[in-house]
């Protein structure tokens, strides 16, 4: 008998093959993860965006610290591909929708940041959700890692986004900042 391993699960068909249920739920599922690339991949070019924007502005350490963002974003998105490849599924590799070039000042580009991460949370909560209901247990306990992980970077750039209020808009204190911004992941 044939099984499949979508989203992570096990399943075998009936005499009847799936069941217009099962393949609802197995299509709902990879849909959710294929949108959770695409979110990662967007996530990974926006950091890269203000990596340039900072580079740009003489925000050094900013820069190097969006830059690292980057990378752990695609990583992030290399790690969903490969889970839905290996349950059967197809990882898609997304059209990248064009991130905003320009920003209004270090603040906010941090801001912006910050307001991506509370999205991938949530985003990341209603996939864990899904898997539950659905008793997708393979792929719950896969996204664990991705719930620590949102709590971390939410803790990040909300010490990043403290550092930047408490420096004001003084030109002096805002480099002093980029400095520290520089070390914050190292201290994290
Ligand atoms: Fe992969 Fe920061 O979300």
């Amino acid at each position: 008998m044939k099984s499949a391993q979508v989203g992570g699960q096990k399943i075998y068909p009936t005499t009847q093959g799936w069941g217009e249920e099962i393949e609802m739920l197995i299509k709902k599922i990879e849909t959710a993860l294929l949108d959770q690339i695409s979110k990662e991949a967007h996530a990974s070019n926006s950091y890269l965006a203000m990596a340039s924007w900072c580079q740009v502005k003489g925000f050094r350490g900013a820069a190097s610290f969006f830059l690292t963002q980057s990378e752990e974003e695609r990583q992030h998105m290399l790690k969903l591909i490969n889970f839905v490849n290996e349950s059967g599924g197809q990882g898609i590799i997304p059209a990248l929708q064009e991130p905003l070039a320009k920003y209004k000042s270090l603040v906010h580009a941090f801001e912006v940041a910050f307001e991506h991460e509370i999205a991938t949370t949530k985003s990341i909560h209603e996939l864990v959700d899904l898997t539950f209901s659905s008793k997708d247990y393979a792929t719950f306990n896969f996204l664990q890692w991705y719930v620590a992980e949102q709590h971390e970077e939410e803790s990040l750039f909300r010490s990043v986004l403290d550092l930047i209020h408490i420096a004001g808009d003084e030109q002096r204190n805002l480099l002093i900042v980029d400095n520290e911004i520089a070390k914050i992941r190292i201290k994290a």
